[in-house]
């Protein structure tokens, strides 16, 4: 079995006081730090850039998983390569030339990532696998978070753990499944039941009643 891990959205965390919201995850044993990228044109909202990245990376030891969601992902790639990302995401929806972007993100030394929205056809995986490390589900409409997850959708992450399976027994290379949007303590475990093993956890994880700790701990005991 793939091992499970935890990636709290930091668009949800306290902005005036990122670095210790980035020790606080990484304290509360987190495996990633999810950072959405938005540009205010492919989805309507704007949010943070290489320089953010950056800032945070001295004082996490986290794998840094940027999500871009913009229409000019070729232009950032090497900026966020360069402020200490690890993964890079792009939606396959708005990249002009997908295969050549993929293979510029491994040029600079981050894991690569594809990234659907909710009505994306799975087929658009057949002939990026070689290329890619991880693919991100998107379970909502991107550009938000705090939004419910469209549960219509669920029944995709079993089709793509098939495609990721079937490319598994063949190359014994594992890709990773990611779902992103509406994910919640109490949600987990169906998803992980479907074959998602990343999971993105933004409105659900900052603001809460309890720790950061506490929830981590109560993922891990529903999803081990
Ligand atoms: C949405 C972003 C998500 C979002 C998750 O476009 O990609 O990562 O921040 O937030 P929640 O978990 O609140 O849906
Ligand atoms: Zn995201």
């Amino acid at each position: 079995m793939p091992t499970v891990r935890i990636a709290p959205s930091i668009l949800s965390s306290d902005f005036s006081c990122l670095r210790k919201e980035i020790t606080e995850i990484e304290d509360a044993g987190a495996d990633w730090i999810h950072f959405d990228v938005m540009d205010g044109n492919y989805v309507p909202n704007l949010t943070v850039g290489p320089c953010v990245c950056s800032a945070i990376r001295p004082h996490t030891s986290l794998p840094i998983d940027v999500h871009l969601m913009v229409r000019r992902a070729d232009d950032l790639v090497s900026m966020f390569a360069q402020s200490g990302a690890n993964i890079i995401t792009v939606h396959v929806e708005v990249v002009d030339h997908l295969d050549r972007l993929l293979s510029f993100i491994r040029e600079q030394g981050c894991l690569v990532g594809v990234a659907l929205n909710p009505t994306t056809p799975c087929s658009v995986l057949d002939y990026v696998l070689d290329k890619i490390d991880l693919v991100l589900l998107m379970l909502v409409n991107p550009g938000f978070s705090g939004q419910k997850m469209i549960s219509s959708v669920i029944p995709k992450i079993s089709e793509v753990k098939s495609i990721l399976d079937l490319y598994y027994d063949r190359t014994k290379r594992r890709i990773n499944l990611e779902v992103d949007g509406g994910v919640t303590v109490d949600n987990i475990y169906e998803l992980s039941c479907h074959g998602a093993d990343v999971f993105v956890i933004g409105s659900a994880f900052f603001g809460q009643n309890c720790s950061y700790a506490e929830i981590i701990n109560k993922i891990r005991k529903s999803v081990p």
